[in-house]
């Protein structure tokens, strides 16, 4: 209903589509979404059976490659990854001209950023070996850089990586080991933490994607391009969700304030939402969603924890489901409801959600920019309709 095709003056007739809610803007293989039906597919594959069936890694290597990986492939896959986890010297002194209590979604904009100021190496776009050691770089260092702009904020050291311990275990060892003390990481955690990584890892041309493969357009290099990304997702409409849907469960409180905060979210004057509902593609609900409720669940018996905040979520959504406003608008529980609970169970701050939603995404950011630049493509350059003054002259 907001597709309205107007002539242009001589320029001819484009497509006014705000939004972009009807505009394929690329052709892809990664990932198909069908938003009525709730299926999400990764080159094929059902999200729920790669939730169930493969890890992290497997999954960026489909996601980059095409299919998963054999036994083999994965064996030296692991092995280039875990090559690369370190980062270069010199960028911890980049930390320090943060202040401290920056948020860690500024500090990972400003340092996956000048990564192309540290890896000169691998900036030759054209190049495909390039543009595959920047993929796994890029895979391979965010954990790191996530968890060193984590320890930055606590004033504790920063931890380096360890190559002996899976992808997600090595994450929550960095965010809380110290050099006094490293006690082993939970699997029932490492694996949560890994399934989050998993049901992040892409989603079609979302903003922060789709920014990618704009910024990838004009020929910038892929630390720019991530740094760019990271930006899109930082905001609470799309990655700032998950810390979002924390900050209303503390704002209203109780489960007798619930009913108080949903007439605010159905009234058209009080800018207040429901964070974590609603989706722009998905309109019955979120395939995500359902294992990350069921992931919830698995953590929460883990650790013992009867958290009120939980308890909360579980009534707003109960009550909001049953409501004809949602209902009317096709308004779910989307991934980020539940994820940031699983988040604070695991002990990461608020603060490190959208971060750790960046590091889960960077495998899908990097894959859509690596397609883009192996086929045929144009620099991203939509027209505008405008609606200013005529011409005129200055007086
Ligand atoms: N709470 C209350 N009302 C809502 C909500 C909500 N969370 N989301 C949408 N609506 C209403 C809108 O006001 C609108 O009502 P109207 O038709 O009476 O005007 C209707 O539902 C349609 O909403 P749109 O804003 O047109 O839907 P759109 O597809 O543009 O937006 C979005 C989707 C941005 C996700 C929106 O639902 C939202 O802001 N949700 C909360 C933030 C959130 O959880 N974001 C995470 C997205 S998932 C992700 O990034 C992984």
């Amino acid at each position: 209903d907001v597709l309205d095709v107007r002539a242009l003056g001589s320029a001819g007739a484009y497509t006014f589509d705000p939004g972009f809610m009807a505009t394929a803007s690329c052709e892809s293989k990664i990932t198909f979404i069908d938003g009525d039906k709730g299926i999400l597919l990764h080159r094929g594959y059902p999200i729920e059976q790669l939730a169930e069936k493969a890890d992290y890694l497997d999954t960026c290597y489909l996601l980059l490659n095409g299919e998963l990986p054999t036994a083999e492939q994965k064996a030296q896959f692991t092995d280039v990854i875990k090559n690369h986890t370190m980062v270069h010297e010199q960028l911890k002194s980049f930390f320090n001209g943060f202040r401290r209590d920056a948020h860690p979604m500024a500090i990972l904009c400003g340092v996956v950023g000048a990564l192309s100021a540290f890896y000169h190496d691998s900036l030759d776009n054209n190049n495909p070996q390039h543009r595959e050691i920047s993929a796994h770089r890029l895979i391979a260092k965010m954990p790191t850089i996530a968890a060193m702009a984590y320890k930055y904020s606590i004033g504790q050291p920063m931890m380096y990586p360890r190559n002996d311990l899976g992808y997600a275990e090595n994450f929550l060892h960095m965010m809380f080991n110290t050099p006094c003390e490293e006690k082993p990481i939970s699997p029932v955690l490492a694996k949560a933490m890994d399934r989050i990584f998993v049901l992040h890892a892409d989603h079609e041309q979302n903003a922060s994607t789709s920014t990618v493969r704009s910024v990838g357009s004009t020929g910038a290099n892929p630390f720019a391009c991530i740094a760019a990304g990271i930006a899109a997702l930082w905001g609470p409409a799309h990655g700032g969700a998950n810390e979002a849907v924390l900050l209303m469960l503390d704002e209203i409180g109780t489960v007798e304030n619930v009913e108080k905060f949903l007439a605010k979210a159905k009234d058209k004057n009080d800018p207040f939402k429901l964070m974590g509902f609603g989706h722009r593609v998905y309109k019955n609900f979120d395939p995500r969603a359902r294992v990350m409720k069921k992931t919830c669940d698995e953590v929460l018996a883990e650790l013992g924890i009867n958290d009120p905040q939980l308890e909360l979520a579980m009534k707003l959504e109960e009550i909001a489901l049953k409501d004809p406003y949602f209902a009317e608008r096709n308004l779910y529980p989307n991934v980020d409801f539940y994820s940031g609970i699983i988040l604070k169970a695991i002990g990461i701050p608020t603060s490190m959600f959208t971060v750790i939603f960046a590091l889960s995404r960077t495998v899908g950011w990097i894959s859509h920019w690596k397609e883009m630049l192996s086929g045929p493509y144009k620099i991203n350059r939509p027209r505008q309709l405008y609606t200013g003054s005529v011409k005129r002259d200055i007086p």
